[in-house]
């Protein structure tokens, strides 16, 4: 079973690496956010703060590297080479499912190099919702939490990936109550995160009720699982699953609307990605609700490179959510949650079409 688990993870990272896995045919939707520009400086550009308090930990700047893996050799180097650009830069990273490490203790290293080499970050530690329901109790739980002395724990949402996977186990209710009993036990925020479809509101507020601390909405139009299924169901010539990962290739609420969903709906702190590729995208995300923005496949192209490459690719998304935040004259993340922004197009209709006033963001401003 952790031998299944550890080449699994292997074929993600090599076909993430290999392949085109991201979306096709539907975009994050932060194409169709405006901020507006302000040509007269509001703050001086050196004095701009990124910095932010999430779950009560100081960042750098409001932005994590998203859970990508462990496991295996590849996953520890990774690992390793994301903990240390996020030490150095005081940001904050997820390591990928522990389940490997949970079936298999000699793997735990894989995920432990994190802590190692990230004495002070914020680390999140993580565990899939079909696993949560059918096979873990909390002292699994705790030992995952544990194994990299994590600050949070995410619980990550993969229905489509589990339905196209060939081992997937799909599973069906029991999520609810399984959170719960966790978010009584356990004294670190709770964080679910889907993992490239999006969270509705009717989730989100599901979430929130039964104690969840954090989403990530891990919205669509970045890496896209059902390609990721697709790609490998072709390879070992199951036809039918890489069919299905083809038609369903482009599913989910695109990142912008399922920001704007969760923001709206529920107080919990929102995490922006999936597709978050620059720091313009971050800044849109940040101002229209969220929280923090994170990062996940440009991370891993990244991190096989190496430490200076990783840090390289976060130093330019500081950059230009910096360069953004100049040019709307917000001089700290709270103020860039208060600018005008212009929301058109399809992710208008969307958000109108399910009850919101997109032009209530046109209306504010510093
Ligand atoms: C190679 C790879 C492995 C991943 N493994 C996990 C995982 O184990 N747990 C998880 O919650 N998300 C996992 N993800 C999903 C990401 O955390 C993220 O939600 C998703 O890729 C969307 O972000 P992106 O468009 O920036 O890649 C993985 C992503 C990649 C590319």
């Amino acid at each position: 079973m952790s031998h299944e688990t550890r080449i699994r993870k292997l074929e993600h990272i090599r076909t993430c690496l290999e392949k085109d896995v991201e979306a096709k045919n539907i975009t994050t939707g932060l194409e169709h956010v405006h901020l507006i520009h302000r040509a007269i400086p509001r703050v001086s550009f050196q004095d701009i703060e990124l910095s932010v308090k999430v779950f009560g930990y100081e960042f750098s700047a409001p932005i994590i590297v998203s859970a990508l893996t462990g496991g295996a050799e590849e996953g520890k180097r990774i690992n390793a080479v994301l903990a240390e650009a996020v030490e150095e830069l005081g940001l904050g990273m997820g390591v990928g499912s522990q389940r490997a490490a949970l079936e298999d203790p000699r793997l735990e290293e894989t995920f432990r190099i994190a802590r190692k080499k990230a004495p002070t970050a914020f680390l999140i530690a993580n565990i899939g919702y079909t696993q949560l329901v059918e096979d873990y109790d909390v002292a699994d739980v705790r030992k995952a939490v544990e194994m990299i002395e994590a600050d949070a724990l995410a619980i990550h949402l993969n229905p489509l990936q589990e339905v196209i996977q060939a081992e997937g186990r799909p599973g069906g209710p029991g999520l609810l109550n399984a959170i719960k009993t966790l978010s009584e036990e356990l004294d670190i925020p709770i964080i679910v995160k889907e993992t490239g479809c999006g969270i509705a509101s009717e989730d989100a507020r599901k979430l929130e009720k039964v104690g969840v601390d954090g989403i990530d909405v891990a919205g669509a139009g970045g890496t896209s699982w059902a390609a990721v299924e697709h790609y490998r169901a072709l390879e070992s010539g199951d036809l039918a699953k890489a069919e299905l990962g083809s038609q369903f290739w482009d599913w989910g609420i695109p990142t912008a609307v399922s920001i704007v969903e969760v923001a709206m709906s529920t107080d919990l702190t929102v995490i922006a990605s999936g597709g978050i590729r620059t720091g313009l995208d971050a800044a849109k995300a940040l101002s229209l609700g969220a929280h923090m923005v994170g990062v996940a496949l440009p991370m891993l192209k990244a991190a096989v490179k190496g430490v200076e490459q990783a840090k390289l690719v976060l130093k330019q998304l500081i950059n230009g959510l910096k360069t953004a935040m100049f040019l709307v004259g917000a001089g700290n993340v709270d103020e860039l949650h208060k600018v005008a922004l212009i929301i058109d197009g399809p992710v208008y209709q969307w958000l109108r079409a399910r009850g919101y006033h997109p032009e209530c963001y046109a209306m504010r401003g510093l």
